[in-house]
């Protein structure tokens, strides 16, 4: 469903260009599982904005298979802070051209499966951060996506909420048949969620191990010995990475 060939991209700096990511090939089957980590900087963010086509490579090429419906979490919730969480919530829905009945069941619905029953009348400023996470979580649920982008959407969460919503993303992609492809900073998350993980070096990214993990997609995963031993190879591989960078 999406292929990515040989794919780079630098930023240009005045007369410099500064290389953020080079040669990065994967690809993600439909109905698969893609999670990407790698360490603070090395290109994870700027690789899901190719993928979800917010951004062009200059080297290589992304492909993406059909014209699949997307939803996106941005890294800092991109959250409108002038509508509503309800609003914020139906915005996708209100776009596709949905009907008021139709919006108003579909975010109540949502407010309920993310704990926030009694917030949609808020603005996003005046939730917590975590609270905002699930607001745009929601958000890029509500248009029954193919396929869904979402850079730490988790991250702000206490650890147990954190695998509520952990297991929420593994239903809807389980049940619904979402392609997903998460960016994190959890060697866990990326475990549980991830049955191809795609590690990057340091900057500029680079394909450091493309580590095949077909047992993720399992509630109970978490309690196996597999999952334990995936969780301490994923960290070797990237403790390597981070012994060479300076604090
Ligand atoms: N619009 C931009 N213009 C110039 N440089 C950029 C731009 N966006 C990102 N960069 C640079 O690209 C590099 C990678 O940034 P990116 O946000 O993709 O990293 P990341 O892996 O997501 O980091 P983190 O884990 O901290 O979120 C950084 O060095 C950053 O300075
Ligand atoms: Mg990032």
């Amino acid at each position: 469903m999406l292929k990515v060939k040989s794919a780079g991209l630098g930023f240009r700096h005045g007369s410099a260009v500064n290389p953020v990511l080079q040669d990065i090939s994967f690809r993600v089957e439909a109905c698969g599982s893609c999670a990407i980590i790698g360490p603070s900087g090395c290109g994870k963010t700027s690789l899901l904005f190719l993928l979800a086509g917010l951004l062009q490579p200059t080297a290589g090429s992304i492909e993406i298979t059909g014209n699949p419906r997307s939803g996106t979490i941005l890294q800092n919730f991109g959250l409108f802070p002038w509508k509503t969480v309800g609003q914020n919530i139906g915005l996708g829905l209100v776009i596709q051209g949905a009907n008021r009945d139709r919006v108003h069941r579909r975010v109540e619905q949502l407010l309920d499966e993310m704990g926030l029953v009694g917030f949609g009348e808020h603005y996003p400023g005046q939730l917590s951060g975590g609270m905002q996470q699930r607001v745009a979580l929601a958000r890029a649920l509500a248009v029954d996506p193919e396929i869904l982008f979402m850079d730490e959407p988790l991250s702000s969460l206490d650890a147990l909420t954190r695998e509520r919503l952990q297991n929420l993303i593994l239903d809807v992609w389980q049940s619904k048949k979402i392609t997903t492809v998460l960016v994190t900073h959890s060697i866990e998350e990326a475990v549980f969620l991830g049955k191809r993980i795609i590690v990057l070096s340091r900057r500029p990214g680079r394909v450091l191990r493309i580590v095949e993990n077909s047992e993720a997609g399992c509630i109970d995963y978490r309690q196996t010995e597999n999952y334990f031993h995936q969780c301490t190879e994923l960290r070797a591989i990237l403790q390597g990475e981070y012994d060479g960078q300076e604090a």
